[in-house]
């Protein structure tokens, strides 16, 4: 592909973020010219119900592998979601050797190294910057700007609604149901917000970043997850007491032994480390290489607008021809890589929070003490609530670095104790990694 040409673009699927694509290619048509030399036209709108969408003057069909196959079509950007019918349509245009840019990442956690191989069979490439950190471009950063850092740790916030949700807990004292049905009613959460609230969507982008930042293959299945639905406001508001802000983190890190250990969970963030800081429906990730140190992509991850723009810069990387020369060239997408060595999460080293309800009778701290002990686990800090409330009272203790097998096997003694009322809390405490502590 040369400069000074127009793009056929054809949109599959325009829900919020297609109507974003489409309102950048016409706004700012000129301002792409300008600095491209190239011309960008929306040929074809594909969507499944063409009498529901609103495309403006752009034509809208259902028929998209006419679509794809026409020949006004050079790119073909894909928003559909999910792993069916998107599937079929991405195979059907790389089998043409037409490139696709898509925010596909669910399908791409799931099949990434099939479709990146089909794609560099048939000579042509996938652009995804969309598909994690909305309009943050992490992508772009960990296979092309990172190139030169061996990555050992990246911990992000990268599902907006959760931390939306999170933030309301944090700042006004909301319980989570409550925070929820603000979030949906302002259109943060979906109707059915469970792809977000139990960290799939986390694992899913985590997964894909991963798998670049590390050169190794990741599979969703490869990530322990735990949402924030269950979360409760005490134990916001205990952390908080504490320092800690409770943020969903998606953390890939090396252990010494080079295997990865990947989790997405609810996590007690130092309120100095800069993740504690980000708040609404922001994204942020925290990237440590061995050349830069310690670096920071911040920004919107997921909206009409922001998402649009991750979009368009891969439309123009990919009409430039760049993205196809990077995708020939370099090994570090997971068609080209092996799969990752997964640290067993039995195995993480972490240290905990834990939030137990202790009936108020001598003997109680002693009990929970030696189960602790027994595990090998030491504790740093403990205290008990006074309350007037209720014959139970909240005893919060944290740890120092102890191993996840260790803590369940030590929960589920303390949870047997009679004394011990049901459901404890048991969450992760996370450091920045030594070398980059206090820098
Ligand atoms: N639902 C996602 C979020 C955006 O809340 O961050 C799309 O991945």
């Amino acid at each position: 592909m040369t400069s000074d040409r127009t793009f056929g673009i054809t949109l599959l699927g325009c829900g919020i973020v297609g109507s974003g694509v489409a309102r950048i290619l016409t706004e700012q048509r000129e301002m792409l010219q300008r600095r491209t030399g190239m011309t960008f036209d929306i040929r074809h709108v594909v969507v499944r119900n063409a009498a529901k969408t609103r495309a403006g003057d752009l034509t809208v069909s259902t028929d998209f592998k006419a679509a794809i196959e026409s020949k006004e079509t050079d790119i073909v950007i894909e928003l559909i979601g999910g792993t069916g019918a998107a599937k079929t349509a991405i195979e059907t245009a790389l089998r043409l050797g037409k490139p696709i840019v898509t925010a596909n990442k669910s399908l791409l956690a799931a099949h990434g190294a099939e479709l990146f191989a089909l794609a560099k069979k048939h000579n042509t490439c996938i652009a995804f910057e969309a598909s994690a950190g909305g309009g943050v471009p992490i992508i772009n950063a960990l296979t092309r700007g990172l190139i030169a850092n061996r990555i050992d740790a990246l911990v992000g916030i990268v599902n907006g609604t959760c931390n939306v949700i999170l933030t309301r807990m944090t700042r006004n004292g909301w319980t989570y149901e409550q925070a929820l049905a603000e979030a949906q009613e302002k259109g943060f959460a979906e109707a059915d917000p469970t792809m977000d609230v139990s960290g799939r969507d986390a694992a899913q982008k985590l997964a894909l970043l991963a798998s670049l930042a590390f050169n190794a293959r990741v599979t969703e299945g490869d990530i322990y997850v735990e949402g924030i639905e269950t979360l409760q406001k005490v134990d916001i508001e205990f952390a908080k007491e504490m320092g800690y802000i409770i943020k969903l983190l998606a953390i890939a890190e090396r252990a010494a032994d080079d295997r990865l250990c990947l989790r997405v969970h609810p996590t007690l963030v130092h309120h100095e480390d800069v993740l504690a800081e980000v708040s609404g429906s922001f994204n942020a990730i925290s990237v440590y290489g061995n050349s830069l140190g310690h670096s920071l992509f911040y920004g919107r991850g997921a909206g009409a607008m922001p998402t649009a723009s991750a979009v368009v810069a891969d439309l123009v990387s990919v009409a430039m021809g760049t993205t196809q020369i990077e995708f020939k060239q370099l090994r570090v997408f997971p068609d080209t890589t092996a799969a990752a060595k997964i640290l067993p999460f039995h195995e993480l080293q972490s240290r905990y929070y834990l939030r137990l309800m202790a009936r108020d009778v001598p003997g109680v701290l002693a009990q929970v003490t030696t189960a602790l002990g027994e595990a090998g686990i030491s504790l740093s800090a403990i205290h008990q609530r006074e309350t007037d409330a209720g014959q139970f009272v909240p005893v919060i203790i944290t740890t120092h670095l102890a191993k996840e097998g260790a803590m369940q096997a030590a929960l589920q003694v303390i949870d047997a104790l009679p004394v011990i009322g049901r459901p404890s809390a048991c969450l992760r405490i996370i450091d920045p990694p030594l070398e980059f502590a206090g820098n």
